[in-house]
């Protein structure tokens, strides 16, 4: 894959000077010396090319438009090849780091049953309360609702059939670890060895509120460790995530850890925090009095100024732990020190949804701020695949936000320029060439990457978009050289140029191995 480049910022606007300068060398006299200076256009000359071939049609005339333009969904956005390239970066970490730690991957579906959100994320969570797309039924509109048609599950562990018919019953994915779990019991994953390492990137769907860097369609980064319990796998997954962040040379994040117990010891943590907020309810914003009911847990999640102090004088989980939940999270702060990982522990931690158990982590940037500061987190779900309708297995993972994580690159490490749209510009100058300069792109695209550019524009405005787009060599052609096979290659980095045989030009522009070059354009 060829990576995007940091390109320092020299400009070639001198190499374009003089590469349209050129038009009036001798070498291409034929054409050059009565080419008009202001369009850098030779005449018209008739070929042999041109006999056999019509004339370029008039140009397009664009009509005027009669309605007002379509734009995106409100929350969405379009990633243009500026930001695409540091997506491609952080995409391309995030493979090579999980193939590091011998993570296979996996693309899952992006429409899943509703049942498997609410039931694996928690139905109180504000992912499954107010931020789910759920799809419209399926069929003409007016149709009555058709009979969702079920197979109970026949034993422990079998899915049952699901509810197939039910597109009523569908919703776009928001996060993947519900999906992975039911991805590692549905394609038998669990009968093989054991613990399963997975991963994806894709796109997730939150219908929250716009803001920047909180999207309605995200990228995320997923790895899932599915079938050990062992807290070593919660440190791996750490050790990771914080290497992929690392490789990028993101800085200044913070790591948050905690552990929010198990079944055992959480629900006597639980009356303890509805103890201390049952007097405190007249204090507290609406629905965080209805969680001091429903769900304590879900009260860390508030973003109430009003609650804050109160949070912040709530009883800590880590003091209510269970033995092993205990032992299990001292395991994981002396593996992340062997690591060397600095960590700050922060026992208000407690992740927006249901389904973990024990080690929860998150990695903050402090440049972000606010509510979108989670560069991404994770942690262990040991009860999610019971929860599902599977066997009880335990897992640990961790998501990324891959569009917050190329919003922080492009802003630490500068602009991350776009790899060249193509190495080699093919640049016809005059009408009547482009069967020619198609050939002559295909023969250069053996071994670069090869755009022609069959516009009608002067050579002077071909050559300034060449350099805008990275190019590295440019392919002057006029009509004359091309009846007979040479071109003038032009070097956009040294501006110089040189004629060149049409069979030998694949060979002039191939990357050289002595110069250790050939990883792409722009440089
Ligand atoms: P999450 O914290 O909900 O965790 O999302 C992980 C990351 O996705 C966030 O830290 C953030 O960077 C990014 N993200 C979430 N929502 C948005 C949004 N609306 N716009 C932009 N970025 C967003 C999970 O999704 C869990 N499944 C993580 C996990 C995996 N836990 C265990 N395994």
């Amino acid at each position: 894959m060829t990576r995007p480049r940091v390109r320092p910022a020299t400009s070639r606007t001198a190499s374009i000077a003089a590469i349209t300068a050129t038009t009036d060398t001798p070498r291409r006299r034929t054409t050059r010396s009565a080419t008009p200076r202001t369009t850098g256009r030779p005449p018209r000359r008739t070929t042999a090319t041109d006999q056999r071939r019509p004339r370029h049609t008039p140009p397009y005339t664009p009509s005027v438009p009669t309605t007002p333009p379509i734009k995106a969904a409100r929350g969405v956005r379009d990633i243009l090849p500026a930001e695409r390239a540091a997506f491609a970066v952080v995409e391309h970490a995030a493979r090579e780091q999980a193939r590091g730690y011998g993570y296979q991957d996996v693309e899952l579906p992006i429409i899943e049953p509703v049942e498997l959100i609410e039931r694996g994320v928690g139905g109180d969570t504000d992912v499954a309360r107010k931020e789910l797309y759920r799809l419209e039924p399926h069929g003409d509109p007016g149709d009555p609702p058709r009979e969702i048609r079920t197979r109970p599950p026949r034993f422990r562990g079998d899915p049952g059939d699901g509810d197939r018919d039910s597109a009523s019953r569908l919703v776009l994915r928001p996060e993947a670890t519900a999906s992975m779990v039911r991805a590692y019991f549905q394609g038998g994953l669990n009968q093989g060895p054991q613990p399963v390492r997975l991963s994806t990137i894709g796109p997730f769907f939150r219908h929250d509120k716009p803001q920047h860097l909180r999207y309605r369609q995200f990228v995320q980064f997923d790895v899932e460790v599915i079938g050990d319990d062992s807290p070593a796998y919660d440190a791996e997954v750490i050790e990771l995530t914080w290497g992929w962040l690392e490789r990028m040379g993101i800085r200044h994040v913070s790591l948050e850890l905690n552990s929010i117990g198990d079944e055992n010891c959480r629900p006597q943590y639980l009356r303890a925090l509805q103890d201390y907020y049952r007097p405190l309810k007249d204090q507290l914003d609406p629905d965080c009095r209805r969680r001091v009911e429903e769900n304590p847990l879900r009260l860390f999640d508030c973003k109430e100024p009003q609650c804050q102090p109160l949070m912040a004088a709530a009883p800590r989980i880590t003091d209510h732990l269970c033995g092993p939940c205990a032992a299990a999270f001292e395991e994981v702060k002396s593996l992340l020190g062997a690591a060397g990982l600095e960590y700050r522990l922060n026992p208000r931690l407690v992740r927006g949804l249901d389904y973990y158990t024990r080690t929860v982590f998150e990695y903050q940037h402090e440049a972000l701020g606010g509510a979108q500061n989670s560069l991404g987190g994770g942690g262990r779900y040991d009860g999610l695949a019971a929860a599902l309708g599977y066997p009880g297995t335990p897992g640990v993972g961790f998501a990324g936000g891959v569009d917050r994580v190329a919003y922080m690159l492009q802003h630490e490490a500068g602009t991350i320029t776009p790899p060249a749209v193509a190495e080699v510009l093919v640049l016809p100058v005059g009408d009547g060439l482009d069967r020619a300069a198609s050939q002559v792109g295909r023969l250069v695209r053996a071994v670069r990457s090869t755009a022609v550019d069959y516009s009608s524009r002067s050579l002077r405005a071909k050559m300034r978009a060449a350099d805008r787009t990275g190019a590295r060599w440019a392919v002057i052609m006029n009509a004359d050289e091309a009846e007979r096979r040479i071109v003038v290659l032009h070097d956009m980095v040294s501006g110089d140029d040189r004629h060149v045989a049409w069979e030998r030009l694949a060979e002039a522009v191939s990357p050289s191995p002595s110069a250790g070059e050939g990883q792409g354009g722009g440089e």
